[in-house]
């Protein structure tokens, strides 16, 4: 068993900045858990913490059910792979992957034999002679992964490992992390800024910011059902669209409305939001949720296109209505539509968004 336990774990840097504050976070045994975050949430920090690269400040930190504060990083059989690869320059590939287990006194037999299977599971077996300069970056990092497999460690921690890959690469890496991970099924925890990088590798997705934990749940959770305004417009591309609505009652409907919109207030948030009957809330709807001209849904108002952005697969509509500004998202790049139209939205209600305009808690 490797469960890593976070209980109110604080990073103060030099008694000053508090980087990650209170987090209580329980990683199952083999679950691969995404840590993502704007630049600065303290992404990192929290990683390197359970690496033993950083003191921690107060909490603790238990591995497999020890607690590790006070262990070395040797001690806690934690393998890390970093944005830069990390490798040693004037060694062979083979000697890269060995080097750790040479340290460790491992007989060079057993070395061969982890090295072949980490090569066989990541596709190395024709690099073993060259040495990193002699790679692509993709092949690098393939190297610094296979440097933690040979190790067999209980828990693989890693720290934006694509992030220095050109677009492309980085979705094969990505693949092959997700390949790697059905092989050779460990506990992890992986830090990026890229929102689909955590979605798509995360069984668990958790949203950083400031130092806090902003929400932890599954990748459909997290969409569907954001904790927050932050997060509702973290996760998701292009983003959710936000705006002031005011709640009034009428006719035993609860309606969200602006002087350009209107919309109906599903059965599913009615409860929720009675009690903001004669206020404002912040309502929220995705880009991919909002439908053109459509005839089976009611619609909410009526906005003029200002920009049109074909991306081939997918079509964005930058709409107007007024001082408000709305972007659509549609999978249908024949959709008849052209600069200057004015078009019909429409969204189901139980798609719409509520957040506390104080908290920015959502409301539900
Ligand atoms: N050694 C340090 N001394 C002082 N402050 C630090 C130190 N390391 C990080 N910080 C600060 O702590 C906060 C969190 O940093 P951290 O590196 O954990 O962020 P991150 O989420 O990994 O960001 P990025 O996406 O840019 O890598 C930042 O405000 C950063 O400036
Ligand atoms: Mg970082």
């Amino acid at each position: 068993m490797s469960e890593i336990v976070l209980t109110k774990l604080n990073k103060h840097y030099g008694g000053m900045h508090h980087a990650v504050r209170n987090i209580d976070l329980t990683i199952g045994d083999k679950e691969f858990i995404t840590l993502v975050g704007p630049s600065g949430c303290g992404k990192s920090t929290t990683l390197r913490m359970i690496a033993g690269l950083e003191e921690i400040t107060s909490g603790e930190i238990r591995i497999g059910g020890t607690l590790v504060n006070h262990l070395p990083p040797r001690d806690r059989d934690v393998a890390m792979v970093f944005q830069n690869y990390a490798l040693y320059q004037h060694m062979s590939v083979f000697d890269n992957l060995a080097f750790g287990l040479r340290n460790k006194k491992v007989p060079e037999a057993e070395i061969k034999k982890a090295i072949r299977n980490a090569a066989d599971i990541l596709g190395l077996g024709e690099l073993m002679q060259r040495k990193p300069r002699q790679l692509s970056g993709g092949q690098q990092q393939r190297v610094a992964l296979g440097r933690c497999i040979v190790r067999n460690p209980k828990v693989f921690l890693f720290d934006e490992p694509l992030s220095n890959l050109d677009a492309k690469l980085r979705i094969q890496m990505r693949v092959e992390i997700k390949r790697l991970r059905a092989r050779v099924p460990t506990t992890s925890v992986f830090v990026t800024h890229d929102q689909v990088e955590a979605m798509t590798l995360g069984d668990r997705v958790v949203v950083m910011k400031d130092g806090y934990i902003q929400q932890c749940g599954t990748p459909l959770q997290v969409y569907g059902e954001p904790a927050n305004k932050f997060v509702a417009g973290f996760i998701g591309s292009p983003s959710m669209n936000f705006f002031e609505v005011g709640i009034h009652a009428q006719d035993g409907e609860l309606i969200a409305q602006t002087p350009f919109l209107r919309a109906r207030v599903s059965e599913r948030y009615k409860a929720a939001l009675a009690a903001w009957n004669g206020r404002t809330v912040i309502l929220g709807v995705r880009p991919e949720h909002l439908r053109v001209n459509a005839s089976d849904v009611d619609p909410i108002g009526k906005v003029e296109i200002e920009v049109i952005e074909q991306l081939g697969s997918e079509i964005l509509l930058e709409t107007r209505a007024g001082d408000l500004s709305m972007t659509v998202a549609r999978v249908n790049p024949q959709l008849p539509v052209a600069a200057g139209d004015v078009i019909q939205l429409s969204v189901p209600s139980d798609q719409l968004h509520f957040f506390d305009p104080e908290t920015e808690s959502a409301i539900r």
